[in-house]
């Protein structure tokens, strides 16, 4: 597996190849990661990850900094998962001048959901993945959805931009307890990951309720936020959407997504179920 650092580096390695699958993430990498990249062995010749933590993406006060960076064992992950050629470039790698331009995505999705707690950050994820399909040029590119908005938003860029790239949805991948698993699960304190698959829980729960024939949606929302507030996490939201177009549902809504987004200690965790309604009205 080759591993670059440039952009001039990246061209040469990507020089004359076509039908590439490319998966990018920003390193600190799990075993979901490693079935993104397994996926992507599926659907092109050669397998591309990039390793970037992308500054536009954080906010004031976020885990920028925190954020761990863990290149050789990453490496080392993505070549045992069959990845050909990584993509590492520093900030001003891909950054050279300031990112004056940018893609903004639409206030209802930007403002939406993660967005209406973390301003900015869908156009610095839409910004970036933009610049890092310029440079890649792939063929197909796997997201996890785990990142389920984020996947909604990276889907909605190449179809409005037109970008010759097919998305690929990976599962999330949990632990026996049902946590998704995540970066920033390494965050979490012992008694905190104990109890952070609470969060998939109550998701399923009010999944559950709703297979079973309850559609008071706003309620079910409710008592999923209440109760992981009462086991004392902080809730940004709790959400029942229409998984095809992430607005509430509608009467014709056949597969929904519930997502929730809350903080156990200094650990935001995001997690999502989307199922097919079993008795759509
Ligand atoms: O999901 C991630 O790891 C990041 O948001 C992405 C898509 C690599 C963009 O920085």
């Amino acid at each position: 597996m080759q591993v670059v650092h440039t952009t001039a580096e990246l061209r040469t390695a990507l020089a004359g190849q076509t039908g590439t699958a490319f998966v990018p993430t920003m390193g600190n990498l799990h075993a979901g990661h490693v079935s993104l990249v397994e996926l992507a062995r599926q659907h092109g010749q050669l397998v591309i990850a990039s390793i970037f933590v992308n500054p536009l993406q954080f906010g004031a006060g976020e885990d920028f900094e925190r954020y761990p960076r863990t290149l050789d064992t990453d490496c080392e992950k993505l070549a045992a998962a069959g990845c050909d050629l990584v993509f590492a470039p520093d900030v001003t790698e891909l950054y050279p001048v300031p990112q004056t331009f940018s893609v903004q995505p639409p206030d209802s999705l930007a403002n939406d959901l993660c967005g209406a707690f973390r301003p900015g950050h869908f156009s610095g994820v839409a910004t970036v993945v933009l610049k890092l399909f310029n440079l890649v040029q792939p063929r197909v590119a796997v997201f996890g959805k785990k990142d389920f908005q984020q996947l909604f938003v990276i889907r909605e860029l190449v179809r409005q931009f037109n970008l010759p790239v097919e998305i690929v949805a990976g599962e999330t991948l949990r632990e026996p307890s049902g946590l998704a698993l995540s970066s920033r699960n390494g965050y979490l304190s012992e008694a905190e990951r104990i109890q952070a698959s609470q969060l998939q829980t109550q998701l399923a729960a009010l999944v559950a309720a709703i297979q079973s024939g309850e559609r008071d949606f706003e309620a079910l929302c409710h008592t999923a936020s209440r109760h992981l507030k009462m086991a004392g996490w902080r809730v940004d939201y709790v959400a029942l959407r229409d998984a095809e177009t992430l607005q509430p549902p509608v009467s014709a809504s056949s597969r929904l997504v519930a997502l929730g987004a809350a903080w156990l200690g200094s650990t935001r965790l995001i997690d999502n179920l989307d199922f097919v309604l079993k008795n759509p009205s």
